[in-house]
């Protein structure tokens, strides 16, 4: 139940694939993924099970950001398509029972964006010759900026070409609201909501005390010296989230609020979800997995994510050999899932490229999407944006062709976790497993590179691993790295 309470809605248990569009399919050889690229592969994301994909910001932008400074909320990126390409994709997706979730970046615009001039009031502005405070924007130096036309400073919760805007001003709701109502009437499902902890700011703008303990999620080192309690998460944020709502009537809305799982709650009040960054941001061991796991749930209804094009993907950060049992993790939590495109195929970051196209160093996590084991990896005819990274050892086709690979692995996993009910609750397992049962099934994962004990018996459902389903029916024993899905007969 989300929202206090009131009827369940489809995506509480559904899994959402994340589409970052600009590496998932060129469907016309300018080396760039776009929206009829998407359209083609639908086929395969039915296969797959998702209920729903979210596409990462398809709107006009000069890419200081790749595409979260936008500059025209209501269209599509020329690159990426037009209206009615992406009209079809929707139409596409609902026929093959798949919903799409746009990405709202609500909390600013790109500097480019015509309201930036023909409506500075929309904006967060300061006067005097000094930043009015201290805070630091995401990707790090001061959160203001001197715009060079008017002289003034303006607020900029990440780059300077991303000015904030200023949802106290009740013009700023009526517009994005507006932006809402204007892609639900074309068939839009809901919405993932960028950087929802930035909608507002302290009205008195005062200076963050320097951080006695470090913030419980990475941020950039020079904002981690701060405790970031003025700069986001303001109790005015309750008033945007409600007009969101309003707006989005029935549609889910996922947050992304880059807050530890305990302050998360209040968010829940409006959003149907919001991300738990606690589980994506653990260590790989089985009480910092659990402890955030218990943490999230406590918020309410989180979704599940464990990569996305702004973070290390799971075969880096957590180990290659620990990939599928990570999947296994993700796709048994119950709640709504979020699956980041490549992850079903095990991809691993990339090497990026020189010089970075992304000033924060997130172009190792966006490399394309690897769909046959050719240099171009299935991705494009021409020149791929941003180099593919070892589609010769890695892609959806054959594994599709191979039983035992990861993406049947996800596919397994996706059909089988409708299977599963009632929460998890974890259960005493040896130093190294992380376990807990979902009513009738028990989850066991080996986050060692040692056999382990199984903590329980049951008939095996699935395995991370081939070979692994057999050894749990008989030793009761967990190969390393190894995750299993037991019925209690
Ligand atoms: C979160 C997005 O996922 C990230 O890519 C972006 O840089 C920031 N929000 C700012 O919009």
């Amino acid at each position: 139940m989300s929202r206090g309470g009131e009827a369940a809605g489809w995506w509480e248990d559904a899994v959402v694939y994340e589409v970052y569009p600009r590496s998932y399919q060129d469907s016309d050889g300018d080396g760039i993924g776009d929206l009829r690229g998407v359209e083609s592969r639908l086929p395969y994301l039915e296969w797959l099970g998702v209920d729903a994909i979210w596409l990462a910001p398809i709107y006009p932008s000069p890419l200081a950001d790749y595409g979260y400074d936008v500059a025209d909320h209501a269209a599509v990126a020329p690159e990426y398509g037009s209206l009615s390409d992406l009209d079809a994709l929707i139409a596409a997706a609902h026929e093959r029972g798949i919903r799409v979730l746009l990405d709202l970046v609500a909390s600013h615009t790109s500097i480019a964006h015509p309201w930036f001039r023909e409506h500075p009031d929309r904006y967060v502005w300061a006067e005097g010759p000094e930043p009015p405070n201290n805070w630091i924007a995401s990707f790090g130096g001061s959160a203001w900026s001197r715009d060079p036309r008017t002289g003034r400073l303006y607020l900029h919760s990440f780059f300077p070409e991303q000015p904030d805007l200023d949802w106290g001003n009740p013009e700023v709701r009526r517009a994005m609201g507006d932006v809402v109502r204007f892609w639900i009437a074309r068939g839009v499902d809901g919405f993932r909501i960028d950087a929802v902890d930035r909608l507002a700011k302290d009205p008195e703008m005062r200076s963050e005390p320097a951080a006695n303990v470090p913030f419980a999620l990475p941020l950039h080192p020079e904002a981690m010296a701060l405790d970031p309690i003025y700069s986001r998460n303001a109790a005015e944020i309750a008033v945007a989230l409600a007009t969101l709502r309003e707006a989005a009537g029935d549609a889910p809305l996922i947050g992304e609020v880059y807050l530890p799982a305990t302050m998360l709650g209040p968010y829940l009040e409006h959003l149907d979800a919001v991300f738990a960054f606690d589980l994506l941001h653990s260590e790989w061991a089985p009480e910092a997995l659990g402890r955030a796991v218990d943490r999230s749930r406590e918020a309410g209804a989180v979704a599940w994510v464990t990569s996305n094009h702004d973070f290390s993907r799971v075969a880096t950060r957590w180990g290659e050999a620990n990939a599928r049992a990570a999947a296994v993790l993700l796709l048994t939590l119950g709640g709504t899932a979020f699956v980041y495109q490549g992850e079903e195929i095990g991809m691993a970051d990339g090497p990026g490229t020189d010089p970075p196209l992304d000033r924060y160093d997130r172009d190792r996590f966006r490399h394309p999407m690897q769909w046959a084991a050719d240099p171009r990896g299935g991705f494009t005819e021409g020149e791929p944006w941003l180099p593919l990274t070892d589609p010769e050892g890695r892609d959806a086709a054959s594994q599709r062709a191979d039983p035992g690979s990861t993406l049947h692995l996800f596919r397994a996993l996706i059909r089988m976790r409708r299977e599963l009910d009632g929460k998890p609750e974890r259960v005493p397992a040896a130093d190294g497993v992380l376990a807990f049962r979902r009513g009738r099934h028990l989850v066991a994962i080996n986050t060692t590179g040692a056999e382990q004990p199984i903590p329980g018996a049951g008939e095996p459902l699935l395995a991370s691993a081939a070979g692994v389903s057999e050894l749990a029916g008989t030793a009761r024993m967990l190969a390393p790295h190894a995750a299993v899905v037991l019925r209690a007969s």
